[in-house]
């Protein structure tokens, strides 16, 4: 018997997500999520060795910790690749001015929107944004979430950029959860260049982008293309000139209008293109061409109140690797739970549960380039567990509103229990 430091046996069901196909989850794969009923997984330190019935598990190895996940659901950890939690302010009163009718491109040329969390975190230190972002970073560890990406955007000037992706290297290194920083110094035009937009592009290109890279901060660059923001041909060459510098490309692309984002992120050889509610069938087939992964954001289109939810079925035909992230911001979208995206993105995206659980986690991992590591269950993959307290996988997308989660497992080590959990949830099918 090979001992170990930990096992988890008796789930209901494991959703392994494990495939013999390398690649992320398309077309029919996506439904289905490599499910072992009795399951259990063999972990030593940070790294799963083994996976399979329980019975066989235990006769195999042995620890001094067994986790009885008594017929609970165990999953991989969500990967939740697009987020901004890095802020001061939050803004419901921009909700409420959504609800009496103005549109969140009008709140944003009035003054609101991403502008008006700017001067903020320009004046807040270092540690204060740590600090606001901890405590929101260990609430989404604290539903589900294993590895995030997090976006710079709310400086816009160079050493205030430079003061987020610090915060955000910071936070990888102090907190359980792992994070993938992303620069996104292109979110908006500051208040002081709105009237000379050129200038502003100068300093993202000579002078931003090159001290990034020169820091190592980031390897991904992100945009907000759209025709009220920046522009095809503004995000064409900066996107481009990133490109030339080395870094991989990320968009917001066609989120309110038509603008021909997912074309341009297919002719630039972006590794994803997100939001896409409003994209065109030539958008969705040029993706398809170029490998650009979409990452869906529904709830920030029900956040904004919006009908034009992205064509999540259309994309899934199409053969795209369809994949999930909150958005989690103080504007448009303050959403920090997968399980409420999973929701949204069957009820309102007619997305299957499981082609919502593979958009989750092994489609996530794989638009953050870490498949290798995270996504599944999988030997040799880092132990990124999440035990629910459900009695199906389906029940993700059908329970609303509180958190499923019992326990997570981050790198082998437990990090959240939920004690409140174990009463709450009546398990009428057993
Ligand atoms: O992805 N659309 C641009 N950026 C964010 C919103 C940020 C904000 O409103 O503060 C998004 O929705
Ligand atoms: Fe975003």
């Amino acid at each position: 018997m090979t001992k170990l430091s930990l096992i988890i046996k008796n789930a209901k069901q494991l959703l392994t997500l494990q495939s013999d196909k390398k690649g992320p989850r398309i077309g029919e794969e996506m439904q289905h999520l490599g499910i072992i009923e009795h399951g259990a997984v063999a972990i030593d330190k940070a790294i799963i060795v083994d996976v399979g019935k329980t019975d066989e598990i235990l006769n195999k190895y042995t620890s001094e910790n067994i986790i009885d996940a008594n017929g609970k659901i165990v999953m991989p950890g969500f990967v939740d690749p697009h987020t901004h939690p890095i802020f001061v302010q939050t803004r419901e009163n921009e909700l409420e001015m959504r609800i009496k009718g103005k549109s969140y491109k009008e709140i944003s040329q009035s003054g609101g929107g991403i502008r008006s969390s700017i001067n903020a975190v320009r004046k807040a230190s270092l540690e204060e944004l740590v600090t606001l972002a901890e405590k929101r970073i260990n609430k989404m560890l604290q539903q589900g979430t294993t590895t995030m990406e997090a976006k710079s955007g709310y400086g816009l000037s160079t050493d205030s950029e430079i003061k987020m992706l610090r915060a955000i290297e910071i936070l990888n290194e102090k907190s359980d959860m792992d994070i993938v920083p992303t620069f996104l110094g292109a979110h908006e035009f500051p208040e002081e260049y709105k009237d000379n937009k050129d200038k502003y592009i100068r300093i993202l290109v000579d002078e931003m982008l090159p001290e990034v890279k020169r820091q190592g901060l980031s390897k991904y660059c992100d945009i907000f293309c759209e025709s009220y923001v920046y522009n095809i041909d503004q995000s064409r060459y900066i996107l481009g000139k990133a490109k030339e510098m080395g870094f991989r490309i990320r968009m917001h692309a066609d989120e309110l209008e038509p603008t021909g984002g997912a074309e341009l992120s297919a002719e630039i050889g972006a590794i994803t293109a997100d939001h896409l509610g409003a994209t065109s069938d030539k958008g969705i087939q040029a993706m398809k061409r170029a490998g650009v992964v979409p990452i869906l954001l529904p709830g920030t289109t029900f956040s904004l109140g919006l009908d034009h939810y992205a064509r999540a079925r259309d994309m899934i035909n199409a053969g795209l690797a369809v994949t999930l992230a909150t958005d989690y911001n103080p504007g448009s979208c303050n959403c920090d739970s997968m399980q409420f995206i999973i929701s949204l993105a069957c009820i309102q995206m007619r997305m299957l549960p499981a082609e919502a659980i593979a958009a989750s986690t092994i489609n996530g991992a794989y638009s953050l380039e870490l498949a290798d590591k995270i996504g599944s269950i999988e030997k040799t993959k880092q132990a990124d567990i999440v035990i629910m307290n459900i009695p199906s996988y389906q029940y993700i997308p059908y329970h609303l509103g509180s958190n499923c989660v019992d326990m997570v497992i981050k790198k082998g080590k437990t990090v959240f229990r939920n004690d409140n959990n174990l009463e709450l949830i009546t398990r009428v099918q057993e």
